[in-house]
């Protein structure tokens, strides 16, 4: 498996990228959430990064329910899929006069010249049903037979996964200021992208995309225009990377 991690600002890097080439993007975009400098919405770069992806390919952007609102003419040219709740143990950005905050969320996006029928998916399952459950019987069409019971006793089995996914918070033992746990985005990056598929981070910070990838048989492509966070990512991951433009 290939990770390439690129140092540089993506605005300029995605327009060099081959054409509808990713399988998956998937990233966590600034978008001013807090008074890190190198926290600013960055302007096109949904349209930069669809310009890569497949025909059956699809994005999962991290944010806020308030910044898509905000951003929405930006992700035009994108049907919104489905969305799914990190709920976090801790918050960030408390508000005395709102909800404690303790949740983010992932919107998937697809392109809108495609159908959502076409789009590679492989549904997550969990085992968190009880390993044996009484389920009340259906009550059948009467036919005048008098039933045993009204109840039966089935397995748990597998349930697909619930769209609202609790992971512990990096907070106190990240390297980067807003580091993803591996165990909120390892079940997006199985859902959208094929064994040996190409995904990309075009926002990478400390590389937590890429470790997944690698980890799960994925290539990836990753870009990170801070120096600090460049040097991280290729430490976590164990990659020399490259400084763009990207050597022929
Ligand atoms: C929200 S953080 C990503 C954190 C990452 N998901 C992780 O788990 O470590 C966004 C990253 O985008 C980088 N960034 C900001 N503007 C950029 C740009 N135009 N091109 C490339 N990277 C950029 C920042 O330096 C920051 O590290």
């Amino acid at each position: 498996m290939t990770v390439q991690i690129i140092k540089g600002n993506c605005l300029e890097i995605l327009p060099t990228l081959e054409p509808e080439s990713f399988d998956l993007v998937l990233t966590y975009c600034p978008y001013g959430s807090t008074s890190l400098p190198w926290d600013r919405w960055q302007t096109g770069w949904p349209a930069a990064a669809r310009r890569v992806l497949t025909r059956t390919g699809s994005m999962w952007v991290f944010g806020t329910t308030k910044m898509f609102f905000e951003r929405a003419g930006e992700f035009s040219g994108w049907t919104m899929a489905q969305d799914v709740v990190w709920e976090k143990h801790n918050g960030s950005g408390f508000q005395a006069d709102r909800f404690r905050r303790v949740h983010e969320i992932a919107c998937q996006f697809y392109r809108d010249d495609a159908p959502w029928a076409d789009i590679y998916k492989c549904p997550q399952f969990t085992n968190d049903a009880t390993a044996r459950q009484v389920r009340r019987k259906r009550r059948p069409a009467h036919t005048g037979h008098i039933d045993t019971g009204h109840y039966v006793s089935v397995d748990g089995g597998p349930r697909l996964a619930r769209s609202v996914m609790y992971v512990r918070s990096e907070h106190g033992r990240a390297e980067h200021p807003t580091q993803k746990p591996l165990g909120i985005v390892e079940p997006l990056l199985l859902y959208s992208c094929p064994p040996g598929g190409l995904v990309l981070d075009c926002f990478a910070g400390s590389g937590t995309t890429g470790i997944l990838a690698e980890r799960h048989g994925r290539n990836s492509v990753l870009i990170e225009a801070d120096d600090e966070f460049f040097e991280m990512a290729n430490r976590r991951i164990g990659s020399d990377g490259f400084k763009f433009p990207v050597p022929a």
